[in-house]
């Protein structure tokens, strides 16, 4: 074969024909082509496609694409939602974008008719106001009314017990003073850690006919006492008549009497109040006296916990119906491994305008995919697969990501990097993230090249680490926004990060573009700091020829979980398991670090290293599946990641490790033995998972 090479020799040294000039010309201009638009990757190019990222922020686009965000209510399922979507899936078609709507039918609930009045014993009867401030017809402005999507329809009549958060210990105080709220309406004061779901669930198992809450926010940041936090009170994640799996057009679909759906649902109907009209229900109550700690407001009028004086009927009518929601993708193929995912993800229906919760979020996805299209126009091209997410219906339980993981498990489970998750963006001041641990230091990294939106000078990193203490990465078991599927479902990497922790507007009809440039963000300067962080992260994960995963982090994370779990515990659990595997995690990422070093520095031909990274980078990217368990945490299987997850008692104060922590809170229902052997099991279950990690880590079989 070699003489073949040779042939040609003499007719092109001494006269070239036309046609080889042609054909030289021609790679010359493929050559050239691929000069242009596939620079070579190295280490500079990416500094200077990143550099680029940067200095392409502006915060007039941002701003530009809240206001048209949010120029009228978009809740799930409705009309106007749909020009929503179209607004999302045009910004991405007008950049050039590949993108793609996914529907999927799902039950969502809508108030048709609530009312509350007040029966007091000289026989006065006081209808209370359930509308915000100023918002006389909410069907005008196309705003929803509002309610708790999937309250059961009823009335419930009867006498009033204030119960504080409505937690346990707060029904024990109750008892303390003689005061059993069976057959009684509570009213609840949101707040403490208890989610609204959380709330009406214990209430109805103390006995409660009916429940009410109440938010008491600072309204030093627009005055909107009035405002009315909607939200949902469905239990778990996902459409409540396809459980696990995806809920498309022609798919299976339970039975809306299916005991597996209406378990999902409050068995008592629940209502939200205003500040204000919940105050005229507590200076009525009668009763032993509040103790002081309930009464620490000045606001509150509250001073006796009922029951006596007053009556309530609690009216409400809904419908719950099956809704078309749309998922909208925007999709930027990797060159090199085009079957890698990383995932940036927010949601885009809202209770109301949403301008904070959730389209600052959506505002900023919509500016990095504007600054990810100009890199593409100078010549950038990501390694691996980066996927625009706007979600539906979130606000009803996680609905349209829960539906889509589901339909897309298997691949996801064999090819996402990292899942970046943003839900309420900007909320107010200061940087706060929550992630898998072994992201931590690129979430480090990326922070000092952000620059910090309230200072003249300095990085995110500089500030959030002075203000305090320590830059603290908080870590993701809440069951609270989008991210949820993606880590306790489907074991993927993930991220959340936003301004600003709580805002007085949250789920009211005044969380709007106004509130937003009066309170929070008035230049857009921390949108551009959100996008600046989320667009970086997305950058290093898609480019980075190693994942930017550390699992070092990830053990020193766990070895402090351990300690903290041993001072819920008494002698006779051993943690010696989760300490061995835990050892052995630390190991694996020790030994996957340095390879990853000396990867760098030896010189292998293109295509061998090519494919020792890709080997590597399967390992750093699947590690994270390995906490995941088949038969998931008892009672909620669908939570299936033994680190972070739910934890089905409310009291609690386990944060991570949910099936250990439940099993200790139903220890004290069992004898001795029996109870430290169900934490043992269960302890044991958390230890392998902590093995399958390192082991996929190691990349071996024990053979
Ligand atoms: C009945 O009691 C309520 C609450 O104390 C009071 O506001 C109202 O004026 C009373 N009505 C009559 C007729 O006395
Ligand atoms: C409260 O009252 C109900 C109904 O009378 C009763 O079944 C329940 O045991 C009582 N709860 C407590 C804690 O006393
Ligand atoms: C309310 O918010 C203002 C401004 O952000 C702050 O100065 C004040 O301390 C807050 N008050 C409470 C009770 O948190
Ligand atoms: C409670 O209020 C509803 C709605 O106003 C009304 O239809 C119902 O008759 C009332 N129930 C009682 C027992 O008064
Ligand atoms: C952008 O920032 C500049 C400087 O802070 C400010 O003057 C301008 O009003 C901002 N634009 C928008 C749309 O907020
Ligand atoms: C621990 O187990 C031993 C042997 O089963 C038993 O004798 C001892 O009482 C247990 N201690 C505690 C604190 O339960």
């Amino acid at each position: 074969m070699s003489q073949n090479l040779t042939k040609p020799n003499n007719s092109f040294s001494s006269k070239p024909s036309p046609l080889y000039a042609f054909l030289f010309l021609i790679i010359l201009c493929i050559l050239g082509f691929y000069a242009v638009h596939y620079p070579p990757r190295n280490a500079k190019n990416a500094r200077l496609f990143q550099q680029m990222f940067l200095s392409s922020a502006t915060n007039y686009t941002i701003s530009s694409y809240l206001r048209s965000l949010t120029s009228h209510p978009h809740l799930a399922g409705t009309k106007p939602s749909l020009e929503t979507t179209h607004y999302v899936k045009t910004h991405f078609e007008n950049l050039g974008l590949e993108t793609h709507t996914v529907p999927f039918k799902a039950l969502l609930s809508y108030p048709l008719h609530a009312s509350i009045s007040m029966h007091f014993n000289n026989g006065t009867v006081l209808s209370l106001p359930l509308n915000e401030m100023g918002i006389a017809s909410y069907a005008s402005l196309g705003l929803i009314q509002p309610y708790h999507a999937y309250s059961p329809s009823g009335t419930a009549q009867g006498d009033v017990v204030f119960v504080n958060y409505g937690g346990e210990d707060d029904y024990r105080a109750l008892g303390g003073m003689g005061v059993n709220v069976s057959g009684c309406i509570v009213i609840v004061k949101k707040g403490g850690s208890l989610s609204r779901g959380a709330v009406v669930e214990i209430a109805e198992k103390k006995g409660a006919l009916g429940v009410l809450i109440y938010a008491e926010r600072n309204v030093s940041r627009g005055s909107f006492g009035f405002g009315v936090e909607r939200g949902t009170v469905m239990k778990g994640v996902g459409d409540p008549l396809s459980p696990g799996w995806a809920g498309v057009e022609d798919g299976e679909r339970l039975d809306l009497e299916d005991y597996k759906v209406l378990k999902r649902f409050p068995g008592i109907p629940s209502l939200p109040l205003s500040f204000e009209s919940a105050q005229l229900i507590l200076e009525s109550l009668g009763g032993p006296l509040a103790p002081q700690q309930w009464r620490y407001s000045g606001r509150s009028k509250l001073s006796r916990v009922g029951p006596g004086q007053v009556m309530l009927n609690l009216t409400y009518q809904g419908e719950k119906r099956l809704a078309t929601i749309h998922n909208v993708f925007a999709v930027i193929r990797g060159l090199e491994e085009p079957d890698r995912y990383v995932l940036l993800g927010n949601h885009r229906d809202a209770w109301t305008y949403g301008a904070v919760d959730p389209n600052s979020g959506t505002a900023a996805l919509l500016d990095i995919a504007r600054r990810y299209t100009l890199l593409m126009r100078n010549g950038w091209n990501p390694r691996r697969t980066i996927i625009f997410c706007s979600w539906d219906a979130e606000e009803f339980g996680m609905i349209g990501s829960t539906e889509w993981v589901e339909q897309n498990l298997v691949n996801l489970g064999a090819k996402a990097v990292a899942y970046l998750n943003v839900d309420c963006a900007v909320q107010g001041p200061g940087f706060f993230a929550r992630a898998t641990p072994q992201l931590d230091s690129l979430i480090f990294e990326v922070t000092k090249k952000v620059k910090d939106p309230d200072s003249e000078v300095g990085a995110i990193y500089d500030k959030w680490t002075t203000v305090n203490g320590v830059s603290n990465i908080e870590r993701l078991s809440e069951v609270d926004s989008d991210f949820a599927p993606f880590l306790q479902h489907a074991g993927v990497p993930s991220v959340d990060i936003y301004y600003g922790r709580d805002f007085p507007v949250y789920h009211t009809a005044f969380d709007s573009f106004n509130w937003m440039i009066n309170y929070a963000d008035p230049f857009f300067w921390r949108h551009v700091a959100v996008a600046g962080v989320w667009g970086l992260l997305g950058l290093h994960l898609a480019d980075d020829p190693v994942l930017p995963l550390n699992y070092l982090s990830y053990a020193e994370q766990l070895m402090e979980h351990k300690d903290t779990l041993s001072s819920f515990l008494d002698a006779n659990v051993s943690l010696t398991p989760l300490a061995t595997s835990i050892q052995e995690l630390a190991s694996a990422a020790k030994r996957v670090n340095d390879e990853a070093k000396s990867l760098m520095e030896q010189e292998f031909p293109g295509d061998v290293l090519a494919l020792k990274m890709r080997a590597l980078n399967d390992r750093l990217m699947l590690a994270e599946r390995g906490f995941l368990d088949r038969d998931g945490i008892k009672g909620r299987e669908w939570f299936r990641h033994l680190i972070y997850g739910p934890r089905s008692n409310h009291e609690s104060k386990l944060v991570f490790f949910p099936g250990i922590s439940d099993a200790i809170a139903e220890s004290v229902k069992m004898s001795k033995s029996d109870g430290q052997a169900a934490i043992q099991h269960e302890t044991w279950r958390v230890a392998r998972a902590i093995q399958r990690a390192a082991a996929a880590l190691e990349g071996e079989l024990t053979c």
